[in-house]
């Protein structure tokens, strides 16, 4: 007798998606990611989360370390009633004894959802190559979607009333990161304008650039690389992060040389962006270098707000990417989960 290799191999061959970048998402998607985020924190708020990860069990592969990510992934999974497990390469045997291609099919057939979090892109690469669950990039050194799901949460919650994104611009100030690279895609892609502002040797690079433009095509967005720090003025939201990764210490002090001071952000840079304009940071943040610790802790600094936002993002992508019969979530999905919390909110 043949027995089924797992429940979560047999869901999946029905379909299923991955998150690699935020462009995997379509404008409608990623809508729709918007709507179940709000959902899920209203009954976070509530202290009703429904258990819609039940049974499930998230693999969390580790190689960089990770403060936000790891501890979101991990509440999020107890919240909606499943299990997240930690996984670092001392702990498995991740690309040493065994091979990314091997572990990626062991891991699919006991949990649900792998998401990893590594050094480079090609481990992201290997494990979907081989994966029968939905991979998540919890940052692959090019692109951080994860973070920016909780970033746009963050902006709707404290954008004037009336406001859309169409109507905003952001300035990521300093070097083309992993995130700047996902937020130059997301916002081109909601229709929000973006500005990449740092020194020229780090402006981003052109593959992604036109990717950029051809979602600018479509949302009416606006795109601009420039050195010129006065273009903060034309912003709505000014965003830091590290002038440096992990992986770039060598690099550090040629780094900091060409950040520093002109594209810090300050309280006196945040005064020459538009009126009432944004701070947000993806942290860990230095505030002796990227950002002023009077700047992250004024009133328009909504960092840690984006740091809570971490949870309720994790929460809406293991719901969503571990839902394999509804990968484009219709008005029927998001209903579907809507009445799942408040059929939950009635029992209690
Ligand atoms: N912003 C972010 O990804 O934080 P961690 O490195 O702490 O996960």
């Amino acid at each position: 007798m043949k027995l089924p290799s797992s429940t979560a191999t047999d869901l999946n061959k029905k379909g299923m998606k991955h998150l690699v970048s935020t462009q995997d998402l379509s404008k409608k998607e990623l809508e729709e990611m918007m709507e179940l985020m709000a959902m899920l924190k209203k009954a976070r708020r509530d202290d009703s989360v429904p258990h819609l990860f039940k049974d499930k069990s998230v693999a969390m592969i580790f190689e960089a370390g990770s403060t936000r990510t790891r501890v979101s992934f991990e509440t999020a999974a107890t919240l909606l009633g499943g299990h997240a497990l930690f996984l670092s390469p001392r702990d498995i045997h991740l690309g040493g004894k065994e091979s990314i291609d091997d572990t990626a099919r062991v891991l699919s057939r006991m949990c649900d959802i792998i998401m990893a979090r590594t050094n480079g892109p090609e481990t992201i690469d290997a494990l979907i190559k081989m994966s029968t669950v939905p991979v998540i990039n919890a940052l692959d050194t090019r692109y951080h979607p994860t973070q920016i799901l909780a970033d746009f949460l963050t902006i709707k919650e404290h954008m004037p009333e009336g406001k859309k994104f169409e109507d905003m611009t952001m300035a990521f100030m300093g070097d083309a990161t992993d995130v700047c690279r996902s937020l130059m895609l997301s916002c081109t892609r909601f229709g929000m304008s973006f500005k990449q502002i740092g020194p020229k040797k780090y402006h981003m690079e052109e593959e992604w650039v036109k990717i950029a433009e051809e979602n600018c095509l479509e949302s009416g967005a606006t795109l601009e690389i420039t050195d010129d720090v006065s273009r903060v003025s034309e912003c709505d939201i000014i965003y830091g992060d590290s002038f440096y990764w992990s992986t770039q210490l060598d690099e550090k002090e040629e780094r900091l040389a060409a950040f520093m001071p002109d594209y810090v952000i300050t309280t006196e840079l945040m005064k020459k962006a538009r009126s009432g304009a944004l701070l947000l940071h993806c942290l860990p943040a230095n505030d002796k270098e990227e950002v002023t610790r009077d700047a992250l802790e004024s009133d328009y600094s909504v960092a840690f707000d984006e740091a809570e936002n971490r949870l309720t993002a994790q929460m809406a992508i293991l719901v969503y990417f571990t839902n394999p019969y509804r990968i484009t979530p219709t008005q029927e999905t998001l209903d579907y989960h809507k009445n799942r919390i408040e059929d939950f909110l009635k029992s209690i």
